[in-house]
């Protein structure tokens, strides 16, 4: 299994490159499954949750070009064929987001089977929303041997209201809207950007949706949609990841290729902190930390709140500021897994329900440490960072999911991180969901 094994105390320096946002391509990817033609996607991150889509949609009898080369961000899918539309454990297991081909599976092929995701590092997370909206448009849904089957001849718009707040329960049932028989119309959605990645690609094939990226969204059934040809937009996470290593080293980091707009909550938590943040380019964020850092609270929030996946980023960062910072997280009950490995490192860290109290400045120190899931893995590289000495992060697949060769990008701007293993190898850690 790669390791990562990082020295700390480097200041970056330089400018590093965004990558396309997995949380859009994912989506996008499955929206493929709803016309017969190709759908061509650019700008899609090289990890290994899309390789995961790759396989899920092989499986069900469709054909994905990852690119190669020059093209090597493009994706191209054909779902003409769709022999066999299940997502099987073996894959849902490895990727919750698999349950995004419900709804489009539904609406093209009148039926789906996918296997019920279990719980993962972060919490239960079902998926009862995504089946009661389902319902309500149609479908008959069964349950068995740990798989859901729904079934409908075609479904029927209708009006949807959310008992919370879901960002894949949105597009799933965005997806099965835009094939229904008449109109739908979804109040209490997530207002995401990756909704409106995705709306703008559904438009593109032929889709008639108005309101994505806000509460409500109408959406007006078409009979057939068509191939497409959409650009992802950046990833807001890793963007907001690199604004704290940033910050976290005292460097002068120039994040590009990223959408200012959407790192409102992450930029204004940051200047409370005492960073310098500028826009200078309308893809492009600059950070400077050289001043003490001063503690300041975070509590997590759907967008365009403080988001849940830069909690655990900022954690690290908090543990430089001077004084108490309380970190409040709402959405998911079990994400702070990265707590007792920063513990470790010398943080000064107490978690009382969902909520974390950090005093600081640490002083951090090297040591080995274990990767739980995704944003606790950005963490703790984060933390390595700073720290003291070398240290040796176990488990890196769980960061391969999401960070596209972040030690590449890293050592770009001056960080000392290097691989062990195998550079990105998309089958390993399999097991592991989040
Ligand atoms: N929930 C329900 N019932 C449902 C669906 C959700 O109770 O049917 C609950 C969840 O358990 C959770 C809350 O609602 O407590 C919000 O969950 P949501 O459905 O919004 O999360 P998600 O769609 O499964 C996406 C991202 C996550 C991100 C969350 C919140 C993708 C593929 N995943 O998950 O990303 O944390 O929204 O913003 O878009 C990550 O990238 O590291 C990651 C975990």
């Amino acid at each position: 299994m790669d390791k990562f094994v990082i020295r700390g105390g480097n200041p970056l320096v330089g400018t590093i490159r965004v990558s396309g946002a997995k949380n859009s391509a994912l989506p996008c990817m499955a929206a493929a499954i709803l016309t017969e033609d190709e759908v061509t996607l650019e700008n899609v991150p090289q990890v290994r949750d899309i390789e995961t889509e790759r396989r899920l949609l092989v499986s069900m009898g469709a054909e994905v070009e990852l690119g190669y080369g020059r093209a090597q961000h493009r994706t191209t899918i054909s779902c003409r064929t769709l022999s066999d539309p299940e997502a099987k454990y073996e894959i849902v297991k490895t990727m919750r987001a698999s349950s995004l081909v419900l709804g489009p599976l539904v609406a093209r092929a009148g039926m789906a089977r996918v296997a019920m995701p279990g719980g993962c590092a972060i919490g239960g997370r079902p998926i009862d929303l995504h089946i009661k909206g389902l319902e309500k448009m149609g479908a008959t849904i069964t349950q068995e041997h740990g798989y859901l089957e729904a079934r409908a001849e075609r479904l029927r718009g209708a009006h949807l209201v959310f008992d919370r707040i879901t960002v894949t329960g949105t597009e799933d049932l965005l997806m099965a809207a835009v094939l229904a028989e008449g109109e739908t119309l979804m109040e209490n959605c997530a207002r995401e950007p990756e909704i409106t990645d995705l709306a703008a690609l559904l438009t593109a094939m032929g889709a008639k949706i108005e309101g994505a990226g806000s509460s409500t969204i109408r959406i007006k059934g078409v009979q057939r949609l068509h191939g497409a040809r959409y650009r992802i937009n950046p990833d807001r996470i890793e963007a907001g990841t690199f604004l704290v290593a940033g910050a976290i080293t005292r460097g002068d980091l120039i994040v590009a290729n990223c959408n200012p707009s959407h790192l409102g909550a992450v930029i204004a938590k940051l200047e409370q902190t005492g960073v310098r943040v500028d826009i200078p380019g309308p893809d492009t964020v600059r950070v400077r930390a050289d001043g003490q850092l001063r503690a300041a609270d975070i509590s997590t929030e759907e967008y365009p709140g403080f988001p849940t996946d830069m909690q655990a980023q900022y954690m690290a960062l908090a543990t430089q500021a001077e004084g108490v910072s309380m970190v409040k997280e709402n959405i998911f009950e079990n994400r702070f897994m990265h707590v007792q490995e920063l513990v470790r490192m010398g943080a000064n860290i107490k978690v009382d329900g969902s909520t974390a109290t950090v005093r600081g400045p640490a002083r951090l120190s090297a040591t080995a440490v274990m990767c739980s899931d995704l944003r606790a893995s950005a963490s703790l590289v984060l933390a390595a960072l700073v720290a003291d000495g070398e240290s040796i992060l176990d488990r890196v697949y769980h960061m391969d999911r999401g960070y596209e060769r972040i030690e590449e990008k890293l050592r770009g701007v001056g960080a000392q991180i290097m691989r062990m293993g195998n550079v990105f190898n998309p089958k390993e850690g399999e097991t592991a969901a989040d």
